[in-house]
């Protein structure tokens, strides 16, 4: 059964909801799901803006077949070659074989690496970076935005409807379940937000001057509306998610707010941890977060990272190293390119500890990091509590002032 939605008189909603996929990329867990969007409009020509992940194809195509109610498909434009966007491809052009494919130079590079379409010359059409085409009363202004989130990623701006098509912008994960539009959902409750930062911050939140750039080329244009590549459409408050895009995108915290992140491997960490906690409490700070970088998995930790402005890390040393998880949600903070933190460290070891110098090695590596007072050394379960009180002293100074 086909399962669609009209966004305007010309414009139809053609994407599926995947609620099967346990792991995004094969690496983010997906507790609401994900969906893949893809548009369809009907002018004087049909096109359609991107399609699905291979696994959803058939719902995809029952989708467009019906949505194009009769009619032929005439272009195929795409935004953004990665796979959960293009895996059914060579589907949709086995049943519209005529249809001419509208893309820039490297995205036709990528289709020929992932594809052997016989896609005759005359059917592909190479655009260029603020290029104009025509659909008939549809005119589309051809938008690079490079690395967000991959090297050929364009956007298109429907300069007749103000609509900006985003690619992976401006995505969320979680399935639409029929509430295509942002509006028809709680989208400034906890729930989707979370999803929303931990969609950008793990897969654009690298690439924050990229987004930072096609936030300001976008800026030129009046937007009435944004149809990204997952999650919902955005056509009311939609400064909403273009003012948190660009607070993430120039890694500035969304919030003044301390996260704990830590590992212990007997609970003697944990619970230096918890203590410490309870004196930040008791020096008025609020909304604390803790998690244990064991039992959560990383990109909830990095959607964190992205949200706190101050972060305490606990960690045990670990074979003369830092503790594997530890050290993984550190090294994926720097390879996500996180900065401007304020950072205190807690470190543990029974022998030997040196898990804060080697934290601090990976940490020395990213942008504007700085620390809040001395890093504390336990050992075993032994700490000097003065020292302790100072650090909570001086991160509540830090964060009240
Ligand atoms: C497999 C293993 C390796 C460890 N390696 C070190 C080490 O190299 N140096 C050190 O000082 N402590 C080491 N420790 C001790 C931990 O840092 C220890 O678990 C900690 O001091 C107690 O805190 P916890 O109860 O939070 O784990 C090791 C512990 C384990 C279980
Ligand atoms: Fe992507
Ligand atoms: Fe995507």
């Amino acid at each position: 059964m086909y399962s669609c939605r009209k966004i305007t008189d010309d414009l139809v909603y053609v994407g599926v909801d995947d609620r099967r996929l346990p792991l995004f990329e094969n690496i983010f867990p997906l507790d609401r799901g994900v969906t893949y969007n893809s548009y369809l409009l009907l002018d004087d020509k049909t096109v359609l803006m991107d399609c699905c992940d291979q696994t959803v194809a058939h719902q995809f195509l029952e989708n467009v077949n019906f949505a194009l109610g009769g009619r032929t498909l005439d272009y195929l434009l795409i935004h953004h070659m990665e796979p959960d966007h293009c895996g059914s491809i060579e589907e949709i052009f086995r049943r519209y074989p005529k249809m001419s494919i509208i893309a820039n130079m490297k995205t036709f590079q990528m289709l020929d690496q992932f594809f052997s379409l016989a896609l005759p010359e005359e059917q592909k059409l190479v655009v260029k970076d603020g290029e104009e085409f025509s659909f008939g009363k549809h005119s589309f202004k051809f938008l690079f935005a490079p690395m967000v989130h991959w090297p050929e990623v364009m956007f298109s701006y429907d300069t007749t409807n103000s609509i900006l098509f985003s690619a992976d912008a401006f995505g969320v994960f979680g399935c639409n379940n029929g509430n295509i539009f942002a509006d028809e959902q709680n989208y400034k409750e906890k729930d989707f937000l979370d999803d929303a930062r931990r969609y950008y911050a793990n897969i654009v939140g690298k690439y924050g001057q990229q987004t930072q750039a096609a936030l300001k080329k976008t800026s030129a244009y009046p937007i009435k509306m944004i149809c990204p590549l997952h999650g919902p459409i955005w056509r009311e408050d939609i400064s909403f998610i273009i003012d948190k895009y660009d607070l993430w995108s120039r890694y500035v915290p969304e919030e003044q707010a301390v996260l704990i992140l830590y590992n212990s491997v007997y609970g003697h960490t944990e619970s230096i941890i918890n203590y410490f906690a309870m004196e930040l409490g008791s020096r008025g700070i609020r909304n604390i977060r803790i998690y244990d970088v064991s039992k959560t998995e990383v990109s909830y930790l990095i959607a964190e990272v992205f949200r706190a402005s101050h972060i305490v890390l606990g960690a045990t040393t670990y074979n003369n190293g830092l503790f594997p998880k530890m050290e993984s949600l550190l090294t994926d903070m720097k390879n996500l390119n996180v900065q401007n933190r304020k950072l205190a460290i807690i470190e543990n070891g029974t022998w030997a500890p040196q898990s804060a110098k080697l934290l601090k090695g990976i940490l020395d590596g990213m942008k504007d990091i700085s620390y809040i007072g001395e890093s504390l050394t336990v050992k075993s379960s032994t700490v000097n509590r003065e020292a302790l009180e100072n650090l909570a002293d001086a991160v509540a100074d830090d964060l009240l002032k």
